[in-house]
C-alpha cells in the first residue's frame, strides 16, 4: 500500500474536483491518499510514498504558489515517484490534449528543473454564468479566436473522466522505492 499526497491549486474548484476523482480510484486500488490545496500549509511530504502536484491555467499561467512549491521542494519530489498535471480548456482541443502537444504544460516543463515522471494534461471547465463579468467577457474572447463556444450561458465540463480514472491508476502503479 502506497501513502499518496496530492498537492493542487485551484481557483475555481475544478482541480479540486479532479483531485478528488483521482483520490477516490487511487483508494479503490488500496493505497491512501491526501489531497492539500497549495495555499494551505502541507504536512511533512518526507512520509509520503508518492508526491502528484497539480494545477489549473488561469490568464495563461499556472499559479505561482505551484513554481515555489516546486522550487522549495525539488530534491524531495525527485526523491521519490511523482507526477504533474495540469488543467486548462486548451486541453479541449484534440490536437493540445497531450503532455507533447499542451502549450501551457510545454512552457511550463521549460520554466521548472524539476522533470515530472509522470504528466497528464486534462481538459478543464468552461462556466460563463459562474464567471464574473470581466472574466467572462476576457474568457469569450479567447474562446472565439481559439474556435471555442462563446454564447453567454455555455457550461461544459472538457474533463474526458475516464483520462483522469487512467491516471490515477498509473500512479498509484508507479513502484514504490
Ligand atoms: C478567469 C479565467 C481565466 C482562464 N484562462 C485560461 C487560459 O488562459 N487558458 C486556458 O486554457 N484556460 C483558461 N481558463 C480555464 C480554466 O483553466 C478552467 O476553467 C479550469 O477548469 C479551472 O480550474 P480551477 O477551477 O481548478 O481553477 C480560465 C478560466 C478562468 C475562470
Amino acid at each position: 500500500m502506497s501513502n499518496i499526497l496530492v498537492v493542487y491549486a485551484t481557483t475555481d474548484g475544478h482541480t479540486r474536483k479532479i483531485c478528488q476523482r483521482l483520490q477516490q480510484v487511487i483508494e479503490q486500488q488500496g493505497n491512501q491518499a491526501q489531497l492539500v490545496q497549495i495555499d494551505e500549509p502541507h504536512p511533512d511530504l518526507a512520509q509520503y510514498d508518492k508526491i502528484v502536484v497539480g494545477a489549473s491555467i488561469r490568464y495563461g499561467k499556472h499559479s505561482k504558489l505551484i513554481y515555489e512549491f516546486i522550487e522549495q521542494n525539488q530534491q524531495l519530489l525527485e526523491s521519490k515517484p511523482n507526477a504533474f498535471f495540469s488543467v486548462n480548456v486548451v486541453a479541449r482541443k484534440p490536437d493540445k490534449n497531450q503532455p507533447d502537444t499542451n502549450p501551457y504544460l510545454k512552457k511550463f516543463l521549460r520554466q521548472i528543473i524539476w522533470q515530472p515522471q509522470q504528466l497528464a494534461v486534462f481538459g478543464g471547465n468552461l462556466d460563463y454564468p459562474g464567471c464574473r463579468y470581466l472574466d467572462r467577457q476576457m474568457i469569450r474572447l479567447i474562446m472565439w479566436m481559439t474556435k471555442g463556444p462563446t454564447a453567454p450561458d455555455t457550461q461544459i465540463d472538457y474533463t474526458d473522466w475516464d483520462q483522469v480514472e487512467t491516471f490515477a491508476k498509473l500512479i498509484s502503479n508507479m513502484p514504490d522505492c
